[in-house]
């Protein structure tokens, strides 16, 4: 199928950052979000994105103008995926709100509508499973800041068909991403290792190991990762990845991934990363 309009439902960091990439590169694209502040924030984000990309060069102005006649948003779910040939969902890492979402995405949309959902973790199977029709459900698992982030995880659930696989690769690609193919398992390939390796760090933070800057160089100039893992828990957000960590433990048991103490009480302390301005360092 081929997709030209795509909805994307939740506007926070990954929702924004999905639909300025898709308006960017030629798809027309309607947002919503529950909360109408979220989708005027996420206005005001992608601009300030696309501004970034046509002041570094990367971007060219009149592909800017042209996002910007493409990109619409709805104030109800229903007028947001009607039309849309692709639905991408990015709401809150939540089994229940995910289900009841792709139910109403179903209902809402047309019959060869493909239903995305950008979870970092949860079991794409599951989600399907709340619809009637689990072949035109997969994973589309962006990476944040979108605009950057070349890489797409594309899940395949139980169900999934390869030519909805398929679709979800051509429009990733579209986007100027590469992607790579995971069977539906708990952290798919990417969030399995990184929490895994964010998890250890926080551990030995929390031990007194070494310092939140050193420990994040350790892997920055002695294994080539761009940005460290405390650095990067912070990017993500705390809440979300105790989220996942919590949902990975349950899954897969190993200790391994059982959230450490530091992170809960962060999140507790609202010290949830950059977007609050401090997590595991200070953001101004
Ligand atoms: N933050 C990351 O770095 C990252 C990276 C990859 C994937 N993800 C995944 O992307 C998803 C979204 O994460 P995020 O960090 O963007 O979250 P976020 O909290 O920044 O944004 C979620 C948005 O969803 C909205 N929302 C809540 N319920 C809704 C509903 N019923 N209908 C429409 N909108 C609703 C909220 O108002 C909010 O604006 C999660 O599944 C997360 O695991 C996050």
């Amino acid at each position: 199928m081929q997709v030209e309009r795509i909805a994307v439902i939740g506007t926070g960091t990954m929702g924004n950052g999905i639909a300025g990439q898709a308006a960017l590169s030629g798809f027309d694209v309607v947002m919503f979000d529950v909360d109408p502040a979220r989708v005027g924030a996420a206005m005001d984000q992608i601009e300030r994105t696309w501004k970034k990309g046509v002041d570094r060069g990367k971007v060219p102005a009149e592909k800017v103008e042209a996002g910007r006649v493409r990109l619409k948003t709805a104030t109800e779910l229903d007028a947001a995926v009607a039309e849309a040939d692709l639905i991408i969902e990015a709401v809150p890492e939540r089994m229940d709100l995910k289900k009841t979402l792709f139910a109403a995405f179903e209902a809402q949309s047309g019959p060869q509508t493909l239903l995305a959902s950008n979870t970092s973790s949860l079991s794409l199977t599951e989600i399907a499973a709340a619809t009637g029709c689990p072949e035109r459900v997969l994973g589309m698992h962006f990476f944040n800041p979108v605009a950057v982030m070349p890489l797409v995880e594309l899940v395949r659930g139980h169900h999934t068909a390869p030519e909805t696989l398929a679709a979800g690769q051509a429009v990733a690609e579209a986007m100027g991403k590469q992607c790579i193919e995971v069977n539906d398992a708990p952290g798919f390939a990417t969030s399995r290792l990184g929490i895994a390796l964010g998890n250890e760090a926080m551990r030995m933070f929390e031990e007194g190991v070494a310092s939140a800057e050193d420990i994040d160089k350790a892997m920055k100039l002695g294994y080539r990762h761009p940005i460290g893992p405390l650095a990067l828990t912070d990017l993500v957000g705390l809440d979300v990845r105790l989220a996942i960590s919590e949902h990975l433990y349950r899954e897969i048991g190993s200790d391994t991934f059982r959230p450490p103490r530091i992170l809960r009480q962060m999140v507790r302390a609202g010290k949830l990363g950059r977007k609050v301005g401090q997590g595991f360092y200070r953001y101004d």
